[in-house]
């Protein structure tokens, strides 16, 4: 007998692994190269070569206790670097080493920030759509999650945010560029948001932390600043991963940052580190610590995600859907022809077109394809696509 939640999260799946495992399923009947799979933010493209170059280096000159327990907050020098390298690129202007807990990526330094802040009870707020883990993460911890939709263009609401911030209010969730509708939050609207949970913070007698969860913040294709919304937030916590900037999604490598101007910055990370151990991470695998440390400028080659964009953007707009461009990530969140998108997910499947109903975002009447795929995929993808207006 298993928990009661976790049957349930079973029983409703994570669409997004419910069509993965379906698409390996097709690829084993079809051969894989006949399957257009868009359903998982899974990047094929190999990381950069100076990351591959540096892990040769350092497995062939390991440094001393290469393979050993590090401190639960990360190695000293590593968390010293990318604070560093937050503080040079103004990202988070006077983060040190001691604002920085290196975890085992986003998922985890957004459990690892959740367990160090919530109790019993606390009210997580999440904006619509999201990254699907999000509300399973916040029960994680004792937490509720409490939805709160964005406009049209996707962009926060904040009246509406406002508004479902009450007094158990502990935490916002952000993510942009956001996945799935890859939209960029301007720097304006970020720091009204900041104000508002500041506002409730006071109000309440206690903080309201923002997380910011940003593993998309080099994949962007307009020219616009990125800015994180942990910078604008005395209690901002920012979490990042290198699965996405640099293709290292199954090594499991990221971090969390406190916001230096944090009243209670240090006691926040003694307990982001303790969290990271008693939620059995420990610590960051020690051997893409040493790598990452030294590759914090790097970015997988954006040119193919540039072009499976304009050419699934072209297809969409060909076939008769509204769809917004992104202005980051690697996703397409078009608005389900017909509105159904269990049916019509259905559909493209009997076309050998995985893709993941909006549903599982929070955000129904919606599709997500994901293009962190190879050309080929694109290709059956844009030859795939039904007809929005019916074929
Ligand atoms: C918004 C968002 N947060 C977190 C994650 C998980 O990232 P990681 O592999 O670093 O745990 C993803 C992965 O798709 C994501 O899209």
């Amino acid at each position: 007998m298993i928990a009661r939640e976790i049957r349930r999260l079973l029983d409703d799946g994570s669409a997004i692994r419910r069509m993965w495992t379906l698409g390996r399923k097709l690829k084993a009947a079809h051969g894989a190269e006949n399957v257009a799979d868009l359903t998982l933010g899974n990047p094929v493209l190999p990381p950069p070569p100076k990351v591959l170059e540096t892990l040769g280096e350092i497995v062939a000159h390991p440094p001393p206790g290469l393979h050993r327990y590090t401190p639960n907050a990360g190695l000293p020098e590593v968390r010293e670097r990318i604070a560093a390298h937050l503080h040079g690129t103004g990202l988070l202007p006077g983060a040190e080493g001691g604002h920085v807990v290196v975890t085992g990526g986003a998922s985890a330094a957004v459990n690892v920030a959740l367990r160090a802040v919530l109790d019993p009870g606390d009210e997580v707020v999440l904006l619509a759509p999201w990254f699907p883990d999000y509300p399973a993460h916040v029960m994680n911890h004792g937490g509720v999650p409490v939805p709160v939709s964005t406009g049209e263009d996707f962009l926060p609401d904040l009246e509406a945010l406002y508004l479902a911030m009450g007094r158990k209010t502990r935490a916002v969730i952000v993510n942009h560029p956001n996945n799935p509708s890859g939209r960029q939050y301007p720097a304006g609207l970020l720091r009204k948001l900041a104000d508002l949970l500041a506002e409730r913070g006071r109000e309440n007698g206690r903080p309201v932390y923002l997380i910011s969860d940003e593993p998309y913040r080099e994949i962007r294709y307009t020219a616009d600043r990125f800015e994180s919304p942990a910078r604008f937030h005395e209690h901002g916590l920012m979490a990042y991963s290198f699965s996405k900037s640099l293709s290292l999604a199954g090594e499991r490598i990221g971090y969390l940052a406190v916001q230096p101007a944090c009243p209670d910055a240090d006691e926040l990370v003694r307990a982001l580190s303790l969290a990271n151990r008693i939620l059995g991470f420990t610590n960051a695998p020690a051997l893409w610590q040493h790598v990452v440390a030294r590759c914090l400028g790097e970015v997988v080659d954006l040119a193919p995600y540039r072009s499976h964009r304009s050419r699934l953007l072209e297809a969409l707009a060909g076939k008769g859907y509204e769809v917004l461009p992104p202005e980051g990530t690697f996703y397409l969140f078009p608005r389900t022809p017909g509105g159904d998108d269990e049916a019509f997910v259905r559909r493209a499947m009997e076309r050998l077109l995985l893709l993941v109903p909006g549903g599982t975002f929070g955000r129904p009447g919606h599709l997500r394809l994901a293009f962190c795929t190879d050309e080929h995929t694109v290709d059956l993808a844009v030859e795939r696509l039904p007809d929005a207006r019916g074929d």
